[in-house]
């Protein structure tokens, strides 16, 4: 069968490369792709993600059994809605279901509901009344935009002069475009992990969990981003943990869904701290995340085109995993990334080619001439799975090492603190 996966990213090339490996698949297109992604046997379709009118040609033209979604934007503009009205299979949450992840408030609002557990929250509608609810609290405190804010729209803020500013960005100066309102949450603390499962029609299957480091410097210090690396599974998340997320957190969720009408399938991805009071939400995704789909992807064995294909169908489908692994990725960045990246930087193809122990996905780039360019901020990520953390951090640190390319930066860190942690308990 041929499938289509939506998006251009990492992720994206990192599941088309999976899918691929199936041996029920012919051809996987990805739209819109990117160059990287092109030399390793993915055939990028030059259609942007919210274009529908365009992919549905493009589905329907190709026999394309099933899509995929990457990014959460198509899936807020109603993609899976679309493709459905045409009778086509896509997997993903419908527009209204994807509000869990579009909208802070409805999903803060259906935890309350349903007693799934969260930060405490209040909502504002108003600058005023938002400034007016600041005095005399506890800092810090953290606030949200409630709409679509392209990851960017969380503030901690540490005293009241910081959630003033932060509440003027949102509602004064639009700096996440325009927002209706605004969540103002208790700050949590623990250290964080992400949770995906693959939902359809009441059968619930759960990849390993995954950690993300969403800073842009080592220490966890600097701006947030899209991530800088990532490694699975979690040391500090035991059986009995995932089992409680799995029970007291994404279930409930799933059910709560249902019973308000908008019942979720495709990916979710739960986002948690692990509070001294147990495991809380601090947010729902309805995609795969990015970094961690490139380093969750290699744990499962090659049969994710099949498992999404029986969930599709109805049949009972199960999602086997590669036992006694672990796996490891960072990401090169641009110098300058996030603020004002460099780009056009020059990205050797023997860097991009990756080696017989780690895989590299890539980011946006474009091909001229055989030569690779970067384009945005993130430029790629270098893979490797092996029997433990500590042996693929290894290795994938010794290939950055030896591929050194002018003009872009990772941090040297990534899962250096579970290592340490693992260390002080196994001594
Ligand atoms: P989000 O976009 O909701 O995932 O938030 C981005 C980051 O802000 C999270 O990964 C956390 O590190 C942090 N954050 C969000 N909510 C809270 C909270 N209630 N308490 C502490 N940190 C939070
Ligand atoms: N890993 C963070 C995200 O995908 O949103």
């Amino acid at each position: 069968m041929n499938l289509l996966v939506i998006g251009n990213g990492g992720r994206e090339h990192a599941l088309a490369l999976k899918l691929l490996k199936s041996k029920c698949v012919q051809k996987v297109y990805c739209a819109p792709g990117n160059s990287g992604m092109a030399q390793t046997g993915i055939f990028c379709v030059d259609i942007e993600s919210t274009n529908f009118e365009a992919l549905i040609a493009f589905a329907k033209d190709h026999a394309i059994a099933w899509t995929i979604v990457g990014p959460e934007l198509p899936l807020f503009e109603g993609i899976v809605d679309a493709f459905e009205a045409e009778g086509l299979k896509i997997f993903g949450p419908s527009q209204s279901a994807s509000r869990l992840e579009g909208s802070k408030s409805f999903a803060k609002h259906l935890m309350k509901k349903y007693h799934i557990p969260t930060a405490a929250f209040e909502n504002y509608f108003e600058l005023e009344e938002a400034l007016d609810s600041l005095k005399n609290r506890e800092y810090p405190i953290v606030i949200k935009a409630d709409g679509p804010a392209a990851g960017k729209g969380v503030t901690i803020a540490g005293n009241e002069e910081e959630a003033k500013e932060a509440l003027r960005d949102i509602f004064t100066q639009e700096k996440y475009g325009h927002q209706e309102k605004v969540v103002i949450e208790e700050y949590l603390e623990g250290p964080e992990f992400s949770f995906f499962s693959l939902v359809y029609k009441g059968q619930v299957l759960h990849l390993p969990t995954a950690q993300d480091h969403k800073r842009a410097y080592e220490g966890d210090k600097g701006p947030n981003t899209g991530g800088m690396g990532a490694y699975a599974p979690v040391p500090f998340v035991d059986e009995a943990l995932k089992q409680e997320v799995i029970d007291q957190i994404v279930q409930k969720t799933l059910d709560a869904m249902v019973l308000e009408g908008c019942s979720y399938q495709g990916i979710l991805y739960t986002g948690l701290m692990l509070t001294a009071d147990g495991p809380k939400v601090i947010e729902f995704n309805c995609r795969f995340g990015d970094p961690e789909t490139q380093i969750l992807l290699p744990l499962l064995s090659d049969q994710l085109a099949e498992s999404i294909t029986q969930l599709l169908a109805g049949e009972k489908a199960s999602l086997p995993l590669v036992e006694g692994q672990a796996s490891f990725g960072v990401v090169l960045a641009a110098k300058g990334y996030p603020e004002s990246p460099l780009k056009d930087l020059e990205i050797p193809k023997s860097f991009l080619e990756g080696s017989n122990e780690v895989s590299v996905l890539s980011y946006a780039l474009r091909e001229e001439e055989g030569k690779f360019y970067s384009e945005g901020g993130r430029i790629a990520m270098v893979v490797s799975m092996q029997e433990d953390l500590a042996q693929a951090r290894q290795v994938v640190y010794d290939y950055l090492a030896i591929h050194p390319i002018s003009h872009t930066f990772y941090r040297q860190d990534i899962a250096h603190q579970a290592l340490e942690s693992k260390e002080v308990n196994d001594d």
